[in-house]
């Protein structure tokens, strides 16, 4: 599989993957499908109350487990594998006063740091693509939640099957390396099915990454780190230039990137 890995200064703008150019070059911290809209639709589906212990796997830099710490009140433990994303989850959720609801670990999906069915709850946005074993992601989130509990994902999805020509294009065009491993509703499906999965249930979302604009990122990201995000794009030639490369790309295959909810009660 392609190494994603890449920091402020690898001086890969054009080409490093399209998560890492969004997070460390454009200044994203909300980087899913769908954004918090998703993410509000995906939590109604996971009955999480203000005693649940939830856990965020693969939580980038903390937004999502900052949600759900103060929408439910509960306690988070949310893992990510890049050190620097923890690092400035870490930062974000002192800076919120969270600190005492979430605690973060540097980790692997593949291999979770906890015992067996340790919490209520399991969630999940934008990893399956990036992992080789998506069978085994899917089989640790269900180790450690408890029976009765809920896990649930959120992943880009194509909306009908893909030419070989156009998984080409999305490695050489937008550089989206980890969406050469995007696959169908049907195709997640049977993934789960694979992964011993036989009760989930999928919420395909009326998305398309060109439906988000200024205003729906505002909602996600809140207007001050909106106006860092578009500074960082206007004052360098190349995230602007690559932006403009993956909106377009985006807005002419509109009828083929869709994002589902995946979820499923232990
Ligand atoms: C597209 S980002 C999504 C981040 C976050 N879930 C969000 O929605 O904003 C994917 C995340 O998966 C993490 N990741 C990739 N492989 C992983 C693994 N094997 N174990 C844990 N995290 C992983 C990356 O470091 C990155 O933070």
């Amino acid at each position: 599989m392609k190494d994603y890995s890449c920091n402020n200064e690898c001086n890969s703008v054009a080409k490093c993957d399209i998560f890492e150019f969004m997070a460390k070059h454009v200044g994203m911290t909300v980087i899913h499908p769908g954004g918090f809209e998703a993410t509000n639709t995906l939590l109604k589906y996971l009955n999480i109350t203000s005693n649940s212990k939830v856990i965020d796997i693969a939580c980038g830099k903390g937004t999502t487990a900052m949600l759900i710490a103060e929408k439910y009140g509960c306690n988070v433990a949310a893992i990510d594998i890049d050190e620097k994303l923890i690092e400035e989850a870490n930062y974000l959720t002192k800076k919120k006063g969270l600190e005492s609801k979430i605690t973060y670990y540097v980790g692997d999906a593949l291999k979770l740091p906890f015992n067996d069915n340790e919490f209520d709850v399991a969630i999940s946005q934008a990893m399956l693509v990036l992992v080789d074993d998506k069978i085994k992601a899917i089989q640790e989130a269900n180790r450690v939640i408890k029976k009765g509990g809920a896990a649930g994902w959120l992943e880009l999805s194509w909306k009908k099957e893909v030419t070989k020509n156009f998984i080409e294009k999305v490695s050489t065009v937008i550089c989206a390396y980890c969406m050469t491993n995007v696959t169908t509703f049907d195709g997640w499906k049977k993934t789960f099915i694979d992964a011993g999965i036989n009760n989930l249930n999928i919420i395909p979302l009326d998305f398309s990454p060109t439906n988000g604009g200024f205003i729906s990122m505002v909602k996600d990201e809140g207007f001050f780190r909106t106006l860092s995000i578009m500074y960082n794009i206007m004052k360098n030639k190349e995230i602007k230039n690559r932006m403009k490369i993956m909106n377009n790309f985006f807005k002419e295959n509109s009828d083929i990137f869709g994002c589902g909810i995946y979820y499923f009660n232990k």
